[in-house]
């Protein structure tokens, strides 16, 4: 996907926005029952696998996820809560994801594809690369690494794109328990940086360039950027590993460190066919830590664990993503967010099936591409984002009709599709002869929340569907009370129970994993009971008759760009970095195509006259610090913010502002008087350059009203 189809970050803090301001936006659609023939081969066709899941079989029922994988040794406890909300699963069992994914299905796998890149040049030809090949290159790149000194327990970050040597890379740290934190190829040397800072990595591994709309980016000097910003906030990276887009010759134009940077397929080249044993880890040590930002501006390093994740996904692949082993699947998600992690690389490869990575933007050289890989591959199972459905269909609608491919099952992940985009989906892309599964989930949860059980239920354009199996929702008011099930009122979706897949704490903050995740709805901190720490997720929900969930949207202040979390707190202070701005406020403006994107509102400090040049100044500081999604479609540089009197900056009223929205009550302002000259500057700029947005649905208008609302 384009690097701005594709970035994100999220947020924390809590605002108060209130039940009453979220509402129901598309009106109920109608049901699509699965074919017969998915049916026929689904993992799951029998509704009594529900009755395996159900409450008073909690938490055993997981144990079927947990026997999905081979363990070293068996658990003694399925889940520990004596150190709520720090939940244990599978306490004192022992495994390793490395072996699971790879080694395991040497016996009767060892010559079926476990991954086929696909390079976005047309000219080049795919790579297949079966599981005894994949077993060779894990174990190679796990020698380089021990020979490194690299340990179970270190840290290491990757800055890679969508490569083979990605997957590879972080199975190789996984074979030794090394926690990997793959950051987005797209995010900006300085966005990695801070990264690694925050886990503490010593070895950074990085690639000299790779294709991105038909353009072989230099992506080095990334890393010469990250290791810059890791320096200043205290972390040295000893070691820079570069892979070659094409072994032996080096495409990107920044020179290596001496001393610092090595080539990896140097460093291969002494460790050929070497074997490295697996490391017995325990189900409860890290496997990986995936980065989103928070409104702090301090990122999140969600920790993952070897035994609850890998079981939690194994599981949702199959039953959710029906993966068999004789399926190819194609997840266009970058491996880069918890969607690569969870459902190209650990899912897949846990069950044995064949997982397809493609480089490049979905529409190079032209909006039928994705059509004929999934041709010339056989894919079979298709998963992306709503983003991408929007964007290829404006651009192709009719090209999927031109191409002879047969999907059994689609996904769409990351925000709420529209049920006209859903409707495309279906009967274009999926020839009507497919089943869409919605999935709600989230970088917390691990894997999948909210889905229909794509052999057992109708899918509602929409809505993602009932709770995953052994998942147990409810939705709150503000103050704890459930909203009626059912009933179709909005509140906050939370979810009571702990599930094998939820993340293990922030890195490094666990106060604020509590205090974002559990403790709004927390009446005992005290408690070691896991009835009393309801999972709070941040998104506006409404539960219909039939049971199905629709997702809102967040209800903090965090901007969804293209299913992507950006915190606002993270780019004003990007922002305020440039020397000129005084105040900085970020807001989302409805965009047809990536669902919102950012606008940046700015006021100077004394002595400084608004310009191009400052304008540009924060554009850029954004791009580079940040990375491109998070570019503002438009700077506002404003005389002053509109306040309340304790000073705290109206986001919504500049939101409404943007979107052509009322501005709502403006009196409580301690400069009202400021509302009507922004709007007549940014309305009349936007009139200019025909940015007016359509009419906004009601949950968009909701949205508008309440972002960042007190
Ligand atoms: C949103 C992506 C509606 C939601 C896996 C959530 C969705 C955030 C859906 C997580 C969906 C994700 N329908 N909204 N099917 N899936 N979201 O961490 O607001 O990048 O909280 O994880 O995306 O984004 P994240």
């Amino acid at each position: 996907m384009a690097d701005d189809l594709n970035d994100v970050t999220d947020d924390d803090e809590v605002s108060e926005s209130s039940e009453a301001l979220i509402a129901v936006h598309w009106r109920d659609e109608g049901y699509y029952p699965p074919p017969p023939e998915f049916v026929a081969q689904a993992n799951a066709s029998d509704p009594a696998i529900r009755e395996q899941f159900t409450e008073d079989k909690f938490p055993d029922s997981f144990i079927a996820y947990a026997d999905l994988l081979d363990w070293y040794k068996r658990w003694d406890t399925v889940l520990d809560t004596s150190n709520a909300p720090f939940w244990k699963w599978f306490v004192g069992g022992e495994l390793n994801a490395s072996y699971n994914c790879v080694d395991r299905h040497l016996a009767d796998k060892a010559n079926k594809a476990a991954l086929i890149w696909v390079p976005e040049p047309e000219s080049e030809a795919h790579q297949a690369i079966t599981y005894r090949e994949l077993y060779v290159r894990v174990n190679e790149f796990a020698a380089v690494l021990k020979d490194l000194g690299l340990k179970a327990g270190d840290r290491i970050t990757f800055h890679m794109p969508m490569v083979p040597e990605l997957p590879v890379a972080m199975l190789a740290a996984a074979r030794l328990g090394i926690v990997h934190s793959q950051v987005f190829a797209g995010f900006s040397g300085t966005a990695a940086g801070h990264r690694i800072a925050d886990s503490g990595s010593t070895v950074l591994v990085t690639i000299d360039g790779y294709y991105r709309s038909g353009e072989l980016l230099d992506h080095k000097v990334k890393a010469d950027e990250a290791v810059e910003a890791a320096a200043k906030e205290g972390q040295h990276v000893d070691k820079v590993l570069v892979f070659r887009r094409y072994p032996g010759q080096y495409s990107a134009k920044t020179p290596m460190v001496e001393g610092r940077d090595v080539f990896v397929d140097d460093l291969l080249a002494a460790h050929k066919a070497e074997l490295v044993e697996p490391v017995h880890l325990q189900a409860t040590d890290p496997l990986f830590l995936m980065y989103t930002s928070g409104t702090t501006g301090r990122p999140k390093g969600c920790q993952h664990s070897v035994g609850g994740y890998l079981s939690y996904v194994a599981g949702t692949t199959k039953y959710y993503q029906d993966v068999h082993p004789d399926d190819t699947y194609w997840c266009l998600a970058d491996i880069g967010w918890i969607t690569g992690h969870s459902y190209i690389v650990y899912g897949p490869l846990a069950l044995g099936t064949t997982s397809v990575i493609y480089e490049g933007t979905p529409n190079y050289p032209d909006a039928a591409r994705p059509w004929r890989i999934a041709v010339q591959l056989g894919v079979n199972i298709f998963h992306t984002s709503p983003t991408s459905i929007r964007m290829l269909r404006k651009v192709g609608p009719d090209e999927p009709a031109k191409y002879d491919y047969h999907f059994k099952h689609m996904t769409t992940v990351g925000e709420p599709i529209e049920p006209e985009v859903w409707k495309w989906y279906y009967e274009s892309v999926g020839k009507g002869e497919a089943v869409i599964v919605d999935t709600w989930w989230q970088t917390e949860t691990g894997g999948f929340l909210g889905s229909t059980l794509p052999g057992i239920d109708p899918a509602k354009p929409g809505s993602c569907g009932p709770a995953a199996l052994g998942i147990l929702p409810a939705i709150l008011d503000e103050d704890g009370n459930e909203v009626p099930a059912g009933s179709g009122k909005a509140g906050n979706i939370v979810i009571r129970n702990p599930w094998p897949g939820v993340f293990q704490t922030i890195w490094g903050q666990p106060e604020r994993f509590v205090s974002t995740y559990y403790a709004k709805y927390n009446k005992d901190p005290k408690s070691t009971d896991w009835h009393d720490w309801p999972y709070f997720a941040g998104d506006g929900a409404t539960q219909a008759a039939d049971g199905y969930f629709r997702i809102l949207g967040r209800v903090d202040d965090v901007i969804n760009v293209a299913g992507h979390r950006l915190g606002t707190k993270e780019l004003e202070s990007v922002a305020l970095t440039v020397n000129e701005v005084a105040e900085a406020a970020a807001v989302p403006v409805v965009d047809d195509v990536r669902g919102r994107v950012v606008e940046m509102y700015v006021s100077l400090k004394p002595g400084f006259a608004p310009s191009a040049e400052i304008e540009a100044k924060v554009r850029d500081a954004i791009v580079k610090d940040i990375g491109k999604i998070a570019r503002p479609k438009n700077i506002w540089i404003v005389p002053d913010m509109p306040k309340t009197r304790s000073g705290k900056i109206m986001r919504r009223v500049i939101a409404a502002t943007s979107n052509f929205t009322d501005t709502g009550d403006i009196t409580t302002l301690a400069n009202p008087e400021i509302v009507e000259k922004i709007r007549h500057q940014v309305q009349s700029a936007k009139h200019a350059k025909g940015e007016v947005p359509r009419e906004l649905s009601e949950a968009e208008l909701n949205e508008i009203k309440s972002f960042g609302a007190e």
